[in-house]
């Protein structure tokens, strides 16, 4: 009954499918979306943009772009009964909780977004729309703020800024987090977009996918990394204690969230440019302590496990600058990476292929049954 194949434990360097989506070079800590490095992206683009860009495969022109932007501002409201079902949950749920509820309470009130199919790219660009607007609202509830008004003429990472804080945010803090949201936007065959693909690879609908995708990112070894490095620096007064707090951490077999990565064997770039803007934020507001902090650590990190830092290690700090707390930071990654797993869910619908490996058995070998009255 035994397998003789030989198991992948986690699908580790399995090729699972063919994709034109994003490239990852894990040796040289390369990331390309449809043939274009994030780091001239994040230097030059805008989230709306590559959105655009990660559904159509190519860059907008002008007149695109502004059609998009002028579509997500239409699409930010909530049905009035899924906002009715936002106000009935606690105000300690968590937010990642709270984000996956709400995108499937959204499919139930808007079947007709929700299609199974290559147009199903209306549903793509509503939930994107719409996933700050969910934050905003519960977060501004539990938060004592005034309800979030539409504010069409914001663009998509000024809006998230508004709806979560009710703050007007500075133009820098307004392109750190596009800049953020660019980044976090795809990255291949990661877990939350995998879970997404197979769902999407049995004709479910987009909404469900995307709650896959959801629940899947929730997880501390995928999306919830960025948060617990806050809590490790919280456990750091000043530099010259990162050694001895990450060193008894490493005593005790535990992981620094925010190091090590499946795909790159160097330094992720997506780390590289968020270390930049964490210093750049850092000096605005006059407040490098995160910063010089994230450093230290890193250096110990690097001298005890050979690890590099990855997307998770500065972002916690740069959004702890603008003012957004600690638990709404994985829900940002995922206001981002939705549009990163829709796009690969219509790349799914265009080629469809259903998502079913198989597994060694390890099990007991045939056996006969025993009614219960013989059972000992
Ligand atoms: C993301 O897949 C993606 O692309 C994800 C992502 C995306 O954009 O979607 O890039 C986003 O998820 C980034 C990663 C965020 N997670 C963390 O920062 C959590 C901490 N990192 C690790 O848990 C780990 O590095 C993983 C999960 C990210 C990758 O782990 P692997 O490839 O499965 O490696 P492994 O667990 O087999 O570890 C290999 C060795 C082990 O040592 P030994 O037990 O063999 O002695 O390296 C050690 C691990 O203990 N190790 C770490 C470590 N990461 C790996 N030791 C301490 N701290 C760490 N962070």
């Amino acid at each position: 009954m035994g397998s003789e194949s030989v198991v992948q434990r986690g699908l580790q360097d399995v090729v699972a499918l063919e994709s034109r989506i994003c490239f990852i070079d894990g040796k040289q800590g390369r990331l390309i979306y449809r043939g274009y490095d994030i780091r001239d992206l994040a230097a030059q683009s805008t989230f709306e943009e590559v959105a655009y860009l990660l559904w159509y495969g190519r860059l907008p022109t002008a007149a695109e772009l502004a059609s998009l932007r002028t579509t997500f501002a239409g699409l930010r409201a909530l049905p009035p009964q899924v906002t009715e079902i936002l106000d009935r949950m606690p105000k300690d749920a968590n937010p990642m909780d709270v984000l996956r509820t709400t995108v499937s309470a959204l499919a139930i009130f808007e079947p007709g977004e929700t299609k199974s199919g290559p147009s199903s790219i209306g549903g793509a660009q509503r939930l994107t729309a719409a996933l700050p607007t969910i934050l905003g609202h519960f977060h501004r509830r539990r938060a004592g703020l005034p309800a979030i008004r539409p504010r069409p003429e914001l663009s998509h990472a000024a809006y998230l800024l508004y709806a979560l804080l009710n703050a007007e945010p500075s133009p820098l803090d307004v392109n750190a987090i596009d800049v953020a949201l660019i980044l976090h936007a795809d990255h291949e065959l990661n877990a939350s977009t995998f879970a997404a693909r197979v769902t999407a690879s049995t004709l479910s609908d987009l909404y469900s996918a995307v709650t896959s995708a959801i629940g899947t990112l929730k997880g501390p070894l995928h999306g919830g990394a960025n948060e617990r490095v806050m809590e490790l620096l919280d456990e750091i007064p000043s530099p010259d204690r990162a050694e001895a707090v990450v060193q008894a951490r490493l005593a005790k077999h535990e992981r620094i969230m925010g190091f090590g990565h499946r795909v790159y064997r160097v330094e992720d770039p997506r780390a590289t440019v968020l270390r930049e803007w964490s210093r750049k934020i850092g000096e605005e507001k006059k407040d490098l302590h995160y910063y010089d902090l994230l450093r230290a650590v890193e250096l110990v990190v690097m001298k005890e496990k050979g690890l590099y830092p990855n997307v998770d290690l500065y972002s916690g700090s740069i959004y702890t600058l603008l003012g957004i707390p600690h638990d709404l930071f994985t829900p940002i990654f995922a206001a981002s990476r939705v549009s990163g797993w829709t796009a690969h869910v219509l790349e799914e619908y265009d080629d469809l292929r259903l998502i079913r490996p198989t597994a060694a058995y390890v099990g007991p070998p045939e056996q006969r049954y025993v009614p219960i009255a013989e059972r000992k």
